[in-house]
């Protein structure tokens, strides 16, 4: 087995720049794999001003000599799937080497009913889900006697017979979970029950439209890897949201550290060779939870309109503020990063002073690791080192050399603190508007 792996990790509560970097790195690997998550994330690759934004579909995709894996730890919505891909081909792109996992498990709309109403009743202590089904899903999975895959799709008596059972069971509990609402949430909510041939039909229907794409998916990328091909494995969500080592309960429901490559795509955890962490200049995060460096004034607000910092799946507003490298350091060594690419630097261009955290004190004291308790979390004070800011415009600099001394001085700062060096710079949202070190290079080449 070859080790010409490479991992696309973010560092932080996701949004981080994924899709630009994968799009840059996916023409040198031959298949390119998303391994967790679902349609909750949104990738976006802009080429030529040309924007995309990919929920389920790896950012591989603008690559025409790229096979793309959507393999069996990711949670699919079918309905959004087809959609996304229309919009792929109605951008002229190829979808010919897609190719999807039978046993990725499916978003049925009750997935989606069944985080309305729960999120309804947790009130303020909601997670702030992006509504997509996802957290249900995969709860089923790990129930799994109410859980469906795409391999279902393609047997009719079985699927037939596990709908009977599914359907069942998820009409009488959606109705006691309605029960708990007010009557006007209720009403807004609408529920009707489900019907097994309603839903027998839609889904054989997915089946036809998907089946030439459905294959054993660990199978395919075990025998690529045993060919010597290479694989761009690309992480979703963020780290901060892992279901084990996130803001937990404030986070999502899968592995998304490298952690969850191998048990997601059914590969050694060894094939892997390169892990290149992904953080913005500063830090966001979506919905509820903690988050130490929110700025909220001025400063978050200028940083939101500059970076364009709405959710690419749910539009809403991101909470932004400055980069929390400590808990950048803590999702570093999580995933075992061996570079750091540096993305939206370009927003930071007008702020006088920069200031970026370098340690938490909890109670006054400074703590050593980033808690586990996510009222810890909500609770700690951070400590922030001020840098020098710079006022020129940025996004034509292609080589560091070209960049101010203050911005140059931020990046190493960066580098230094997490102690990986930084291979990729983005000064825009293009896909050339970067800063390649020679490490990139080096990488793109071997
Ligand atoms: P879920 O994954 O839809 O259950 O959402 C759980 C939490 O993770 C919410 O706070 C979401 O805003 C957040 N989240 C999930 N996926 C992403 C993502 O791709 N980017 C940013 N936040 C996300």
């Amino acid at each position: 087995m070859g080790r010409s792996s490479t991992a696309i990790q973010g560092l932080g509560w996701g949004d981080e720049g994924k899709g630009k970097v994968t799009d840059i790195l996916a023409p040198c690997h031959d298949l390119v794999v998303r391994y967790q998550g679902g349609a909750n994330a949104g990738h976006t690759v802009v080429v030529a001003g040309k924007k995309i934004v990919l929920h389920q579909v790896p950012s591989g995709v603008l690559h025409p000599n790229v096979t793309c894996v959507i393999a069996n730890g990711v949670v699919l919505d079918c309905t959004a799937l087809i959609a996304e891909m229309q919009e792929i081909k109605l951008a002229g792109l190829s979808l010919d080497s897609l190719r999807l996992s039978d046993q990725a498990h499916l978003v049925m709309p009750w997935h989606k009913v069944e985080e309305r109403i729960l999120e309804a009743l947790a009130g303020d202590g909601k997670v702030g889900s992006t509504g997509r089904g996802i957290g249900p899903c995969y709860s089923d999975k790990a129930r799994r006697l109410t859980a469906l895959r795409v391999g279902d799709l393609l047997k009719p008596q079985i699927l037939k017979a596990k709908l009977t059972f599914i359907v069942r069971i998820k009409n009488s509990l959606i109705r006691s979970l309605l029960r708990l609402l007010p009557p006007e949430a209720r009403t807004e909510i609408n529920f009707q029950s489900y019907r097994v041939n309603n839903l027998l039909k839609e889904l054989l229907q997915f089946g036809e439209i998907l089946k030439s794409y459905v294959c054993k998916t660990s199978h395919l990328l075990n025998q690529a890897l045993k060919e010597g091909k290479r694989i761009l494995f690309e992480g979703a969500n963020g780290p901060l949201l892992d279901l084990e080592h996130g803001t937990f309960p404030f986070c999502t429901s899968s592995t998304t550290s490298a952690a969850g490559i191998a048990a997601g795509a059914g590969v050694p955890p060894r094939c892997v060779r390169t892990i290149i962490g992904i953080t913005k200049a500063y830090s966001t995060r979506v919905g509820g939870g903690p988050f130490p460096t929110e700025q909220n004034n001025w400063v978050g607000l200028r940083i939101r309109k500059r970076g364009k910092e709405f959710g690419a799946t749910t539009g809403r507003p991101r909470r932004c503020g400055w980069l929390d490298l400590f808990a950048t350091r803590y999702t570093a060594t999580l995933s075992g990063i061996d570079f750091v690419a540096l993305m939206h630097l370009d927003v930071l261009t007008g702020f006088r002073k920069i200031k970026v955290c370098v340690g938490y004190t909890l109670n006054g004291v400074e703590i050593e690791e980033f808690p586990s308790d996510p009222d810890d979390v909500a609770a700690v004070k951070p400590v922030y080192v001020t840098l020098p800011g710079w006022s020129e415009d940025i996004s034509s600099c292609r080589d560091v050399n070209q960049l101010p001394q203050a911005a140059r001085d931020y990046l190493h700062f960066i580098q230094d603190y997490l102690g990986k060096p930084v291979v990729l710079a983005s000064v825009g949202s293009d896909r050339t508007e970067r800063i390649d070190f020679w490490q990139l290079t080096e990488l793109m080449a071997a």
